[in-house]
């Protein structure tokens, strides 16, 4: 089969969706990424979904735009939003999105009870209703949204008195109902995740899809025939923020030091510097 160079192209309203950009990188090395944080306008789960849907619109263009292959919406608010929307615009692009995983931690329950944490605007969703409705099977699903979370993260702190202070206020309640499986519903909370299982402790399972959602993209690429083979991809970061904030947030997260670009929004439409 011919290798396929051309670009999968990621998105994120700021640093969360790079928790599936490590896990598409260590899945799928020979790929080239190319990755959109949207810091202008994070964070997405306090904005209407209307607005979320126009901005990955505009999104999925610019990627579309600089030759991506296949798009990976690396965002539950923005896969909640936009999922249906850019599958029917661009029906020939594959597209993966993020969606909460209840249906694992409905699977590892035995209490009967299991938890979830995401944006506000995730679970406004018909998305996550759906899901819920499709995966809970007489399991009890909590669901807890997490507003101020994301833009903590984005401040760079990930254990800090306050974020802690935060996790237990929103966590410690669905403990008391005996949850024993926990949903990471937004990309961004595995940053914090060793602090969120100091605080639930070991007999919770904490579930983050990234590793099932790089095998999709794995799968998906094969089926098409887009693979690329036998060289190192490497990744190309943008931000519609400050690119050395971002820069300096990646190193913190383990991503190594890498050049950021910039990228910014001209009346509704995104473009790449
Ligand atoms: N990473 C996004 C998500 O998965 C965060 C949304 C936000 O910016 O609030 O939902």
């Amino acid at each position: 089969m011919p290798t396929d160079s051309r670009p999968i192209g990621i998105f994120d309203s700021g640093i969360g969706g790079l928790t599936v950009t490590a896990a598409i990188r260590q899945a799928l090395p020979q790929e080239r990424l190319l990755y959109f944080g949207d810091n202008a306008h994070m964070p997405y789960g306090a904005r209407s979904l209307g607005e979320v849907r126009d901005f990955s619109v505009a999104i999925t263009k610019a990627l579309l735009a600089e030759g991506c292959k296949l798009i990976v919406i690396a965002c539950n608010t923005a896969s909640a939003a936009a999922l249906a929307a850019v599958r029917e615009h661009w029906p020939d692009v594959p597209f993966v999105g993020m969606e909460p995983a209840v249906k694992p931690a409905v699977e590892h329950t035995h209490t009967g009870v299991v938890g979830v944490i995401a944006t506000v605007a995730t679970f406004q969703s018909d998305l996550y209703t759906s899901i819920v409705e499709r995966f809970s099977q007489g399991v009890e699903v909590l669901h807890q949204p997490c507003p101020g979370l994301v833009k903590q993260i984005e401040a760079g702190e990930f254990d800090t008195p306050r974020t802690e202070q935060m996790l237990r206020g929103w966590l410690e309640p669905m403990l008391a109902r005996r949850i024993d499986a926990l949903v990471l519903g937004c990309t961004h909370y595995p940053i914090v995740r060793p602090l969120i299982e100091r605080i639930v402790g070991p007999d919770v399972r904490v579930i983050d899809p990234a590793p099932a959602v790089a095998r999709q993209v794995g799968r998906l690429l094969h089926e098409r025939g887009i693979a690329a083979r036998y060289v190192d991809g490497g990744l190309e970061i943008r931000t519609s923020g400050d690119p050395a904030a971002f820069a300096s947030m990646m190193e913190r997260i383990g991503m190594g030091r890498l050049e950021v670009r910039g990228a910014h929004w001209d009346s509704g439409t995104l473009r790449f510097d």
